[in-house]
Formats: structure tokens, C-alpha cells, sequence
């Protein structure tokens, strides 16, 4: 009898049951954050279920962001680790993932920071707001909101930095209140892009404690909710999250420990998460200008946007473990960042799209060699990702990554395509007309 090759045997992925990101900003304690995540919640819980991923059982996500992945199975008592290199964004998610937290302790904080609030509003005194404004936020968050809307933002900040409330409690009220900044500006900062120049007439006279108040109770109900609805045994799952790079998990997952991956990396598609998550950094001091963010955040993320690279930088030589691991890769690469080295010195913006392409794939066959290390036997490591065309340059990720999970060690891949979708590149002067694709690679460990 003919032997089936691994993909002849592989259950084929349920597309139709994946929802759209739209879901998740519906979805209790999913909608606490905007982020670009890459899918619903519901893709997550389809992965599940094809693959028979079970209460008792652990899974990975290597990208977290938001915590997507880690929620869904924390809410079905399967247990998941999470890595995540974005600081801002790791503590939102730690956030998202503490049930246990005391829900009383949160109401009644919540009248303590009210009753602050109020107090520093009366004895703020008609001092100059704007004076006061000036020395606390750089001029991207002054922009954004109307003074006495900064001003209110200002003090429950304030009243929650120097409450002394315990840490989850903290993180709670951080959460809230970066909730509610997107709202209640009168710039138009719907996501991801700000536009402090664009007035959103919706948001005039809106009152900050108002609605950090009705936040905050709304995220009090929903883990009442989401506990109320989960697997009861989800409290004997196990959730080990950490601020981290995934390329080296070496000190943080066991060897064979994982029995399935879902993830989406960053796209190669010059999406800057650092610079998306500005205003919030600039709101809550943890940053003052471009520099703060490369350095506490950028440097820290694989490489997916030309903002992240200095050209002297040897890192963006394509790698010799990625030639040694997948020459077809690397022949195919190396020409086309010949190519695109080429281009961009014709080019105005002379971007390091070059660099940008051989950064990426680097790291993500560390990503990769790092994730099938960590996966058990007979498992699946699904990436649900998007391809570019920088200059024109058609880089076809899906089938790229698939070939470097076979020099990883994978036995197999298959790629679906989620959807086609137009080109990104906003400055791409060549108006190529690559059809671009969000495919899901299916990574098959045997
Ligand atoms: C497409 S997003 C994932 C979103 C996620 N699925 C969610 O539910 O929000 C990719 C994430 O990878 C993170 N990231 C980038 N480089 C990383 C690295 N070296 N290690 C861990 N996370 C990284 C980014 O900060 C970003 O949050």
C-alpha cells in the first residue's frame, strides 16, 4: 500500500470558522486593547478543536501581543506559555490573563482614585493648564486632547501612579485608562494611525473619569463574565507569560514541552509596532521621544520595519545558520535583496527595504529552530501570516517560512490563503500589481 505523505494526511484548516479580527473588539477582556493581532479569537478556538488541543494539554503563542491565543486557552483550561518583546503591550496582556485578581479590591480603588480626582480638580485653582500640559507631554499628546480633557487624564494618572493600590489592581486601572485614550481625543487617532492635525468632533466635552470609571466597572464585569463562562478547571491550568524575545527561549520553554503553536508574527510589511503604541507611551512617561522608543522598544522586536534598522548594522547580512539550514531560501533571498539594494539607490526615500527582508528572515529562523525545539512530536506550529513587495520585489513569506520550517527540522507545511489583499506599501513608487495574500503555513512536526 502507498505510505500517505505527511500532507495527504493533514486535516485541512476550517477558514470558514476563523472570523475576522472585527470579533475580538467585540469580545469581553479581548476589547480591552486595539491591536493589530491577525486574527480573531475565533481562529484560535478553530485551531483548537481541529487539532484536538485539550484541557491539560499546552500550547504556545511566540508573538502574544494582546494575548489572543493565551486567552482563548486559558478560558478552556489548557495551559500556554507567551512571549512577548514589546513592554507596554506584555503588561496589557498581563493584565488580560489575571482572573484571580479580587474584584472587590477593584471597586473600591475605584472610589478612592474618584475622590482623588475630584480632590485634585479643586485644587488645581485656575493654575495655568497649559503651563502644567507643557512640562508633563511631549507635543504629540498636547495635540490630541483639548486641555481640561488632558487635564483630568492627567491627575487620574496621577492618583494611580501614587495610589498605593497592589500591583494587579494597578495594572487594572493602567489598562483602563489607556483604554479610554483613543476615545476621548479630539484628534483622529483611530487605529493605528494618529492624525493630530484631524479634528474627531465626537470626543469634544467628553469627561475622562466618566468614562475611565465606566471602563474600568465594564472590565470588572467582564471577568466576572469570561470566569462565569470558562471551563471551571481552567484554574488548575497553567499560564507562564513573559516579557521576552522569542528567539531565545532557551532559559524560559522546556525542550518538547508544547503540544501545539498558533501565532502571527509581524508581517513583513513595514508595520512599526513600537510607533503604533506612541501616544500611550508618551501618555504614561515611559517614553519622551523617537530615540526612548527605539531604544526601550524597537531594538528589541525582530526586524519587520526599515525604521528599526541602521544600515552599519552586520545583523542584516543574510545569516550563515539560515544558508547552512535552507540554501534554496538563501539563493532565492540574496537575489532578491540584491535587487531591492539596487532599486533603492534610484529611489528618493532610498529605504532599506534590502536589509529590511534579510533582518526578517533571520530572525525568524531563529524564531522558528526556537519553536520546533519546544513543540513534542507529531504537533502542529500554525503562522498566520502576510507577504510584500517592496519596491515592486515580490517576497513570497508563506512559502519561504514553510521552507525554512523544513531547514528547522519540520517534516512538512501546508499554506491555505486566508485572503488576497492590496499592496501595503504606501511610498512604493513602482504600483506593482503582486497580488498579496494573509496565508495561514502550517508547520508539521513528525
Ligand atoms: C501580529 S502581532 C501579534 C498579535 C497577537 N496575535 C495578539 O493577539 O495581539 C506580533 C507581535 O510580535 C511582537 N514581537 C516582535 N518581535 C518579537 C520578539 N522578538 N519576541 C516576542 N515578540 C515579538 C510584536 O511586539 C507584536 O506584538
Amino acid at each position: 500500500m502507498k505510505q500517505l505523505s505527511f500532507l495527504e494526511t493533514e486535516k485541512p484548516v476550517q477558514k470558514q470558522e476563523w472570523g475576522t479580527f472585527k470579533d475580538s473588539l467585540r469580545a469581553p477582556i479581548h476589547n480591552w486593547f486595539t491591536y493589530p493581532a491577525g486574527f480573531s479569537y475565533k481562529a484560535v478556538e478553530s485551531s483548537f478543536l481541529t487539532y484536538n488541543i485539550r484541557q491539560g494539554q499546552t500550547i504556545y503563542d511566540p508573538f502574544m501581543g494582546s494575548g489572543t491565543t493565551n486567552l482563548v486557552a486559558k478560558k478552556s483550561a489548557i495551559n500556554s506559555y507567551g512571549v512577548e518583546a514589546h513592554p507596554f503591550v506584555f503588561r496589557i496582556t498581563r493584565t488580560k490573563m489575571n482572573w484571580e485578581i479580587n474584584r472587590d479590591e477593584i471597586v473600591h480603588a475605584i472610589q478612592e482614585i474618584e475622590a482623588q480626582v475630584r480632590q485634585r480638580q479643586r485644587n488645581f485653582n485656575g493654575a495655568d493648564s497649559q503651563d502644567v500640559l507643557e512640562k508633563e507631554f511631549p507635543e504629540l499628546v498636547l495635540k490630541c486632547y483639548e486641555n481640561n480633557t488632558l487635564l483630568d487624564l492627567l491627575f487620574i494618572r496621577n492618583a494611580v501612579n501614587e495610589g498605593s493600590f497592589s500591583q494587579p489592581v494597578k495594572d487594572i486601572f493602567f489598562v483602563g485608562l489607556t483604554s479610554i485614550l483613543r476615545q476621548v481625543s479630539t484628534a483622529a487617532t483611530g487605529w493605528p494611525y494618529i492624525a493630530p492635525n484631524k479634528q474627531k468632533t465626537s470626543s469634544l466635552n467628553k469627561n475622562a473619569l466618566h468614562e475611565f470609571v465606566r471602563q474600568v466597572k465594564k472590565m470588572v464585569g467582564d471577568i466576572r463574565n469570561t470566569v462565569d463562562e470558562a471551563n471551571p478547571n481552567y484554574k488548575d491550568s497553567f499560564h507562564k507569560i513573559f516579557n521576552a524575545d522569542s528567539r531565545h527561549t532557551q532559559n524560559l520553554i522546556p525542550n518538547s514541552s508544547i503540544d501545539h503553536v498558533f501565532t502571527s508574527p509581524p508581517y513583513l510589511n513595514n508595520f512599526d509596532y513600537a510607533d503604533r503604541t506612541r501616544l500611550e507611551l508618551y501618555f504614561w512617561g515611559e517614553a519622551k521621544n523617537w530615540g526612548e522608543i527605539s531604544n526601550n522598544i524597537r531594538t528589541k522586536l525582530i526586524t519587520s520595519a526599515t525604521t528599526q534598522i541602521s544600515r552599519d548594522d552586520p545583523r542584516y547580512n543574510l545569516s550563515e545558520d539560515l544558508q547552512e539550514a535552507c540554501p534554496d531560501v538563501f539563493d532565492f533571498l540574496k537575489k532578491s535583496i540584491s535587487q531591492l539594494s539596487e532599486i533603492r539607490l534610484t529611489r528618493g526615500g532610498k529605504k532599506s527595504y534590502d536589509h529590511l527582508v534579510s533582518g526578517y528572515f533571520n530572525d525568524m529562523f531563529q524564531v522558528i529552530s526556537e519553536v520546533y525545539r519546544v513543540l513534542k512530536t507529531d504537533t502542529r506550529a500554525v503562522f498566520v501570516l502576510g507577504d510584500s513587495a517592496p519596491y515592486g520585489v515580490h517576497i513570497p513569506t508563506d512559502d519561504l517560512i514553510g521552507k525554512i520550517g523544513l531547514g528547522a527540522g519540520f517534516a512538512d507545511y501546508r499554506i491555505d490563503v486566508l485572503r488576497e489583499r492590496g499592496g501595503k506599501w504606501k511610498d512604493n513608487p513602482l504600483r506593482h500589481d503582486v497580488l498579496l495574500r494573509e496565508s495561514i503555513v502550517t508547520l508539521i512536526k513528525a
